[in-house]
């Protein structure tokens, strides 16, 4: 005989069962079960919240998909400033930041955090009660542009956090990514419709979730790693163990990050990612260094424009020498005129680049 249960627990059922999937596919990329059963188990969810609205919930695996309300983005104020880090391109400047600190320290000993520095676009994402209800743009570091209809589409970020002890209020900063490979597959489609393509994944990423209709943002598969969470809860006293912290809450963290005692360690770790981090799925362009301790981040303090407890060191970008053959213009499906460069062949990070698109002035210069 079939047990009866009532509308309710089989939602929360169904969406606790939806959750786990989304993290061992979206965070850990090990799904256990088909994309066929998932598909099977949202449908049977959506049916549900139709049926049964007053159960409806903002969290529910099933507004990933994305309303079709358009909202302009409304302008908040972060509650804390948003800062750019300082920035290093070589040993030297490295040797002369880990001193300061040394010097900021009295001495004392201290480790620093090492990660990759995302190309992306910056977002501030922040919980109540474990529900995510607000994400942020950086905007001007100040304030910044409400984009939470959006971000809710983006698999990679948890609508509600895993795990019990997680602060009250929690707010935890990243970088929005568009992989790769989704931007080569929107660029040629942008390329067929006649439409100009995107520059770099960064500004397909910007152009993404400044988007007003969330279903296109949806459409896109963008990714998001995060680096820095905040609460006026008790947390781990020190990064490390926050980041651990909020990987267990759900978060995609990157398992680049390590915990470096030296300065030798820390150049080790900017030797082997120089190379390394060609082959990611997303776009870095350096690394951050950090101080670990909390209280010595504290202690360390600000200057007008970013903290004095972290910095970053910039990879040089890879540039090629050639020879600009002829423009040529290519005609869009609607018209449009876009002029290209050709040029001769020329090695650039593994591909052998022949054409250059000029359609803006970036690219031209
Ligand atoms: S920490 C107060 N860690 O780089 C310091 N930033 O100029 C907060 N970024 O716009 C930043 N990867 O969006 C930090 N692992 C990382 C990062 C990272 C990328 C971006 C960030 C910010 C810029 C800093």
């Amino acid at each position: 005989m079939e047990k009866i249960v009532s509308p309710a627990l089989q939602i929360e059922e169904l969406r606790r069962t939806l959750r786990e999937h989304e993290y061992r596919y979206y965070v850990l990329s090990s799904p256990t079960i088909g994309d066929l059963e998932y598909d099977a188990l949202m449908k049977r969810l959506e049916e549900l919240e139709l049926q049964y609205p007053e159960w409806d919930s903002p969290d529910s695996p099933t507004h990933r998909v994305g309303s079709d309300k358009t909202e302009g983005f409304v302008s908040v104020q972060h509650e804390r400033p948003m800062l750019s880090l300082g920035n290093t391109y070589n040993y030297d400047e490295v040797g002369d930041f880990y001193r300061r600190v040394a010097d900021g320290l009295g001495g004392y000993p201290f480790e620093i955090v090492a990660e990759l520095k995302f190309d992306g676009l910056s977002i501030s994402l922040i919980y109540e009660d474990g529900a995510l209800v607000r994400a942020v743009t950086r905007g001007d570091g100040i304030t910044g542009d409400d984009v939470t209809a959006n971000v809710r589409t983006i698999r990679s970020i948890p609508l509600r956090l895993r795990g019990e002890n997680y602060p009250r209020l929690l707010e935890v900063r990243g970088e929005i990514l568009l992989p790769f490979k989704e931007f080569e597959r929107i660029n040629s489609e942008r390329e067929a419709a006649g439409e100009p393509p995107f520059a770099n994944p960064r500004n397909a990423a910007s152009g993404t979730i400044k988007q007003l209709d969330p279903r296109i943002v949806a459409s896109r598969n963008l990714d998001a790693y995060f680096y820095y969470i905040y609460s006026d809860e008790l947390l781990p006293a020190t990064h490390y163990d926050r980041l651990n912290a909020a990987r267990e809450w759900g978060f995609k963290i990157s398992d680049a990050v390590t915990l470096c005692s030296t300065r030798e360690e820390v150049y080790a770790f900017i030797d082997h990612f120089d190379t390394e981090r060609l082959n990611l799925p997303v776009a870095t362009d350096g690394i951050v260094l950090k101080v670990n301790s909390l209280a010595q981040q504290e202690e360390l303090g600000f200057t007008a424009k970013s903290p004095r407890w972290a910095i970053s060191y910039k990879y040089q970008a890879e540039r090629a020498r050639t020879r600009l053959r002829y423009v040529s213009y290519q005609v869009g499906r609607t018209g449009a005129i876009t002029p290209v460069a050709n040029l001769d062949p020329v090695l650039i990070s593994g591909t052998v680049v022949r054409r250059a698109s000029l359609h803006n002035a970036d690219f031209i210069a």
